[in-house]
């Protein structure tokens, strides 16, 4: 009796967890919902019901509507017109399609702009943003961010209600809003006020006995002028955090102001571009999770091979994928390019094949849904040129919306193939973490000590080697539980705290295979140096003292020799004095300190800790390392070529190309092809179903 009173007890626990969590909004078994933007206020409304019919025709499941519509929705103040959308959500409806709704706070009505100008942001130089393009409101407007509510809250009483939408998008990729304007200024003040109480403690912190800076008060405080030299860092850093803030706290009110009139059963979140250098992603509270916006060939990244800029950047998709997923219980992708875009500095077509691949590896990142922008392509306005699921003529499709329709259509497919959550044990046991904090890329950013650092791809290094070993990766924050990751890299973690460093000792103690690179440890959390010799509160972690550190001129690199091989580097490099009982793996080889070690390796209790101090060129040397660490951790690794990648999600098996190669993907035996087959040419991908 006592047994079933506490198995009741557990299962009623269970789903009460369950019915709290994001998850309850997407059951698993659907896999992954697929949307398309529409935006009725763009077309004559005779040819809505023949899109919407269209959109359901192809399998979308869901639209999304009034992104950017707030002139249509109040066009004059306290005047509202929600009759168009009304129509508008009713054939959604009629065709089975959901709905997303937006609260259109990226572009105020003109009425409002001219009425209250100080909603304008104020650029460094005194100029103010204007109407007739987008995002211009400030953030940081005190006016703006109550008077936003207004509306908004009409909205969401409009339809808090209504079964037929689902849920909610803050604004449009939110982003940091840098205003010089009054409010802004004040703004800054009380919350540097709220972070260190005294101007003597802020004095303390931005290092004010330097250059006569110190304040006598919080009232002299002004944002600091990006365009004037020697500006005091530590006051930049908490600048970018306070504008950070701005973001993150005006999607909290909005979300609040939408929460009073909603159902539990529709979500929250907002659609953000992913930059590994703000910190706003994950910082507002009241979202129900959070969503991200990739495109993928807009001229820049190169991707695999000469015309690999037609596929993109292999890790573009993986990376927010790993960056995301431990932010939330659930993700979605809110936009995925569905052709040609107009905006880039120049706009290829993808290769055919491409958003259909894209679309595989959001769903192989674990997202419950991925959603195109847009559904027609636009005809007038800033982003003519840009494709969309249909063709110009809003009757064919384009071949990017054929491929949408084929992900769909294999979806379905893989629906009827669920059975539960598993991923094999060899993948799971590659599982690895890699610490990252934004700070630490905007701080390096602001003081680099040399035009050769870039901390993105630093850590891309790393990142690539490990999705070359088929590992799943999470970036993980120093709030989130490391110890269940097997390794744990640590890439270039330039502030941080004795209690993290603690952390870190225990993690490899513990068992954990700790990888520390250059820089890492650095500075204390003010991003002051240690009084000390140079980052001595980590020389017990990595065994080893850091003599000094060194940076060279781009025109004449030097080496670091690990097995015989030589890798170039300039960027950074660290000398290393290993106490006994610590290896070293690699040596630099050139100048006066050559042969003296670069990279190091240790037992630490029941774990290990590498420590690599250097950065190098072609990441070669840091792939050879990690390699090492697996192998002695005793992890087996896949070794996969560049841009060919293998994931696994809920029971399926996912192999995608991004090279230019064929590629024979070792299907594991016992497993079922659902989608394509072993050999898979750039571009596509085979789905298999795991025993
Ligand atoms: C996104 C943006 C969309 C649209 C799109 C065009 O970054 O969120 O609103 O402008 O680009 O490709």
């Amino acid at each position: 009796m006592k047994k079933m009173i506490l198995s009741i007890s557990l299962l009623l626990m269970v789903s009460f967890l369950y019915s709290q969590s994001a998850k309850r909004f997407y059951p698993a078994s659907e896999l992954i919902s697929v949307g398309a933007y529409y935006y009725p206020e763009h077309w004559d409304e005779s040819v809505w019901e023949r899109d919407l019919k269209q959109m359901a025709k192809m399998g979308f499941e869901f639209t999304h509507y009034g992104e950017f519509a707030w002139a249509q929705l109040e066009p004059e103040e306290g005047k509202y017109n929600f009759e168009w959308l009304d129509r508008a959500i009713a054939l959604a409806d009629k065709y089975g399609l959901k709905v997303i709704l937006c609260t259109s706070t990226a572009t105020p009505p003109v009425w409002l702009v001219r009425k209250y100008a100080e909603v304008l942001i104020t650029h460094e130089d005194g100029t103010r943003m204007d109407h007739g393009a987008r995002q211009h409101a400030s953030f940081s407007s005190t006016f703006y961010r109550e008077y936003s509510q207004k509306m908004i809250a009409e909205l969401a009483k409009r339809y808090g209600n209504d079964e037929r939408v689902i849920g909610w998008q803050l604004d449009n990729e939110p982003r940091m809003s840098i205003d010089y304007g009054p409010d802004a200024h004040e703004r800054f003040r009380v919350w540097l006020k709220e972070k260190y109480g005294t101007i003597e403690a802020l004095n303390k912190a931005w290092g004010n006995d330097f250059w006569s800076g110190l304040y006598n008060d919080f009232s002299q405080i002004n944002i600091p002028l990006h365009s004037q030299w020697g500006m005091n860092i530590h006051q930049r850093l908490d600048h970018t955090r306070f504008a950070d803030w701005e973001t993150a706290s005006f999607m909290d009110k909005q979300a609040r102001t939408i929460r009073k009139h909603i159902t539990r059963d529709q979500w929250i979140t907002t659609n953000y571009i992913p930059m590994y250098d703000v910190r706003y992603i994950g910082q507002s509270r009241e979202l129900d999770f959070v969503t991200y916006t990739r495109y993928m060939i807009y001229g820049e990244g190169l991707g695999v091979g000469r015309k690999g800029y037609r596929i993109g950047e292999p890790l573009r998709i993986a990376m927010a994928n790993d960056y995301f997923r431990p932010l939330s219980e659930i993700i979605g992708v809110m936009e995925l390019q569905p052709g040609q875009v107009n905006w880039g500095q120049i706009n290829p077509q993808p290769l055919p094949g491409a958003v259909r691949l894209w679309n595989w590896h959001v769903f192989a990142g674990g997202s419950k849904f991925t959603c195109t922008y847009r559904f027609r392509a636009p005809l007038y306005g800033y982003e003519q040129y840009h494709y969309g699921i249909m063709d110009f003529d809003g009757v064919r499709p384009s071949p990017g919306g054929l491929e949408f329709q084929q992900f769909i259509e294999e979806i379905n497919l893989l629906r009827k193939h669920f059975v539960g959550l598993d991923v094999p044990d060899e993948y799971r046991k590659r599982y690895t973490g890699v610490l990252f904090d934004p700070n630490n890329a905007i701080a390096m950013a602001h003081n680099p000590q040399t035009t050769e650092w870039h901390t993105e791809n630093h850590v891309l290094k790393y990142y690539k080697a490990l999705k070359s070993f088929g590992a799943p990766v999470d970036f993980v924050r120093d709030t989130m539980d490391i110890s269940k990751y097997p390794v744990l890299v640590v890439p270039a973690y330039q502030q941080m705290s004795l209690e993290l460093i603690e952390e870190l000792t225990n993690y490899a103690s513990n068992g954990g295979h700790l990888v520390m690179t250059v820089r890492t440890g650095h500075q204390d959390p003010y991003g002051h140096l240690w009084e000390a010799p140079y980052a001595q509160p980590i020389y017990n972690l990595i065994g080893s003292e850091i003599e000094f550190y060194d940076l060279l001129m781009p025109h004449a690199p030097d080496h670091v020799k690990m097995d015989g091989e030589l890798h170039s580097w300039t960027s950074w490099g660290e000398i290393l004095k290993p106490f006994t009982g610590t290896e070293a793996w690699a040596t630099f080889e050139d100048d006066f300190y050559a042969g003296k070690p670069a990279v190091i390796w240790r037992n630490l209790g029941r774990g290990t800790v590498t420590y690599v101090g250097v950065d190098t060129h072609d990441g070669q040397l840091e792939h050879k390392v990690l390699t090492r660490v697996f192998e002695r951790a005793g992890i087996k690794t896949e070794s996969y070529p560049e841009g060919i990648i293998v994931e696994y999600r809920d029971s399926f098996g996912i192999a995608m190309n991004y090279s230019d190669k064929n590629y024979a993907v070792k299907i594991p035996s016992g497993s079922q092809i659902l989608v394509g087959q072993p050999n898979i040419a750039p571009a596509e991908v085979v789905v298999w179903k795991i025993e």
